[in-house]
């Protein structure tokens, strides 16, 4: 099944109703002038219940692997704090990709474009990176899952100028790139709406995973392509979503084969041996 925008729909996932969205706002939204980093926040004692934090500017904001995310005015910077009742550490490994998904889907109704997907979880729009995730989690005792804490930038409303200098080459804005800004509203209506759904898919109320992969797949522009691997070390007793470039591991050569049924990146080496990769990042040659 396809939209007006040639995506894939996900049929059978959970719909949140408008009036189920706007309650949920009403209730668990908190938005804040600035703050060092909404994911930070998230983690805070300020934090007891599911709640969605968003700023208009961060001080220090985090991207994967330990590097700064850029955060000035303009941007859209929005956490969203779950605490599930019931969940292991290892049953979060889909959810980087299931939000890759939500966020695509969410940007495509707000702002009526399809960006491509860039393994693990980059969007990207006319070659250039327009949005992050940062999925993290506090661990409780006996691994069980305290918090899951999705941290989303979506470059939104900056003007050019903001990706001059050696930004310029990797990242820009919607509306420097189609020169139509985005009705934030609108897209913090749209993404709540997906949100709700990943969190019903990840705790196993609802929804079906293997619609998201099949989805995940069809806009992952990494597939079929070259790629260097960086393959970062995970500290010992870390949660690898806070993987840190410490001592990259980087393998020049491999090929993009195919997505696996967490999300992972299943990879091809001159030698024809696959593998695997659930944490890291690529870059395509
Ligand atoms: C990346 O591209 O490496 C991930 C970037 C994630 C940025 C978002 S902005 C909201 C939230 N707060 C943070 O400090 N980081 C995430």
């Amino acid at each position: 099944m396809t939209n007006g925008a040639g995506t894939a729909l996900i049929s059978d996932k959970m719909n949140f109703s408008e009036s189920v969205v706007s309650e949920y706002l009403k209730n668990r939204y908190i938005f804040l002038s600035e703050v060092d980093s909404t994911n930070e926040f998230c983690k805070s004692d300020s934090v007891e219940k599911d709640c969605i934090v968003r700023a208009m500017r961060q001080s220090r904001g985090r991207g994967r692997m330990g590097r700064k995310f850029f955060s000035d005015d303009g941007g859209f910077y929005i956490s969203y704090c779950f605490f599930p009742e019931n969940l292991r550490a290892e049953e979060l490994l889909p959810l980087t990709g299931l939000c890759a998904v939500a966020v695509l889907q969410a940007i495509e109704s707000a702002a009526g474009i399809c960006p491509s997907i860039k393994w693990t979880n980059d969007l990207i729009l006319s070659g250039k990176k327009i949005c992050g995730i940062l999925a993290e989690s506090v661990l409780g005792d006996g691994g069980k899952v305290e918090r899951v804490i999705i941290g989303i930038g979506i470059n939104t409303n900056q003007n050019a100028k903001c990706f001059e200098g050696e930004l310029s080459d990797i990242a820009s804005s919607i509306l420097a790139l189609t020169g139509k800004g985005v009705d934030e509203d609108a897209l913090l209506f749209a993404l709540t709406g997906e949100m709700l759904s990943v969190y019903s898919v990840l705790c196993g109320k609802s929804g079906e995973k293997q619609q998201y992969i099949d989805f995940y797949r069809s806009h992952c522009e990494t597939l079929g392509k070259n790629i260097k691997i960086l393959k970062p070390s995970v500290a010992q007793g870390k949660d690898p979503r806070e993987i840190y470039l410490e001592k990259p591991e980087i393998f020049p050569l491999a090929v993009a084969v195919d997505i696996d049924d967490c999300f992972g990146l299943i990879v091809r080496y001159p030698d024809m041996k696959e593998e695997t990769i659930s944490f890291g990042e690529v870059s395509i040659r």
